[in-house]
């Protein structure tokens, strides 16, 4: 803080006229010394009788004083454009059925879910995850059904392709919607193994590509599947078909209404075997290293809200795109205490994104996409 002194005074004890008008203007961090000396001689009533002024050069509510003020300073705005929608489909026509923990997401038949498509576009969004919830006689411990060319997700992303070109579509590559374990692998004597579980993702992977995805998203945390799949797509010839990794994806209890909506919930265990254990952060740099030399496109963090300094440190290290997934249990926190009228739904629902954001986020995959963009274009 700056601080100015003016030393203009009478002196008390003769009744003189001021001897003295001197002005002094000091950095009081670095220079303390001179500044403490005047304040001594200012306040000297023997001396000084008049008065220390001291003024403050940084009053910081001046950028605040109004809204015009406050978003002409604004250092991060969100468009609907930072947005993912995670989509769930289901099999069947017709079919809407919300999910219990998650008010306002829906599991669709594929139908249903190429009308929202084209609301969601016209909100601005540009880009969908999709999962899928496949029924309990496809599942196995191969998870072959996951590559089938006219499975669900296939059907899915060819179905959204032709409604919407130009939407962005991320299918998940994950075993666990079609593994019988309810695992994100092939899963062999209580254990996930992972070389043989990263030839199912590049397969399934490749029929993603192949149906059209313009982008692939492993969710799954295997060891070496962002080089694989890049490999097989740079084989098969889908070149420009990018990988979303999910870098750094955490073992997290905030997963749980995610889990009900696909009915996926690990059969035995969990998944801390190959997710994260969120204790840590440097484990975070060493695993999107890895995915950015395996050929990674965009860096995932995830889950959000609760891993702020991971996404940072990810968007200081790497010079790359970084998304963020606010998953499901932060949507269903916040529904939640909304419906109790404990929090205000869209003034929560906004700053936790932009808050995400400002983190370092350049995308943002969360359920609120639709109604966060709707908005921000009311705005
Ligand atoms: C599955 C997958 C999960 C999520 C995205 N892909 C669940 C899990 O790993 O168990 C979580 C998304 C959410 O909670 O919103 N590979």
């Amino acid at each position: 803080m700056l601080i100015a002194i003016q030393q203009s005074s009478k002196r008390r004890d003769y009744g003189d006229e001021v001897i003295k008008n001197k002005i002094g203007l000091f950095d009081a961090r670095t220079d303390f010394n001179q500044t403490k000396s005047m304040v001594w001689f200012a306040t000297n009533p023997y001396i000084c009788t008049k008065y220390i002024d001291m003024f403050i050069y940084n009053r910081h509510r001046r950028l605040r004083k109004n809204e015009s003020i406050r978003s002409m300073v604004r250092e991060n705005v969100l468009t609907p454009q930072d947005f993912i929608l995670p989509m769930f489909i289901a099999e069947g026509e017709n079919v809407r059925h919300e999910i219990a923990s998650m008010p306002g997401v829906y599991r669709q038949s594929i139908d249903n879910t190429v009308k929202e498509i084209k609301q969601v576009w016209a909100l601005g969004i540009r880009a969908v995850n999709i999962y899928v919830k496949v029924s309990d006689n496809l599942k196995d411990n191969t998870g072959k059904e996951a590559w089938n060319p006219n499975g669900l997700m296939q059907n899915a992303i060819k179905a959204i392709k032709d409604a919407c070109p130009e939407m962005i579509v991320m299918p998940d590559v994950a075993l666990d919607p079609y593994s019988e374990f309810g695992h994100d692998g092939i899963v062999e004597n209580g254990i996930v193994l992972n070389d043989e579980t990263v030839e199912a993702l590049v397969r399934m992977s490749v029929s993603h590509a192949a149906a059209g995805a313009d982008f692939v998203a492993p969710s799954d945390m295997m060891d070496g599947r962002v080089g694989a799949i890049r490999e097989a797509l740079e084989e098969e010839g889908f070149t420009d078909v990018g990988i979303m990794s999910y870098a750094a994806k955490y073992a997290s209890a905030f997963y749980g209404p995610f889990r009900d909506a696909l009915d996926s919930a690990p059969g035995f265990g969990d998944k801390k075997t190959y997710q994260m254990d969120f204790h840590n952060s440097q484990e975070a740099i060493r695993e999107a290293m890895a995915d950015v030399e395996e050929g990674a496109d965009i860096l995932m963090v995830k889950p959000g809200m609760a891993y702020l300094d991971i996404v940072r440190q990810i968007k200081d290290q790497f010079q790359m795109p970084v998304s963020v997934y606010q998953v499901s249990g932060e949507y269903a926190m916040m529904k939640a205490a909304a419906e109790r009228g404990w929090l205000d739904n869209d003034k929560v629902i906004m700053e936790s994104l932009v808050c995400i954001k400002r983190a370092g986020a350049d995308l943002i995959s969360t359920y609120a996409a639709k109604e966060a963009a709707i908005l921000i274009n009311n705005q």
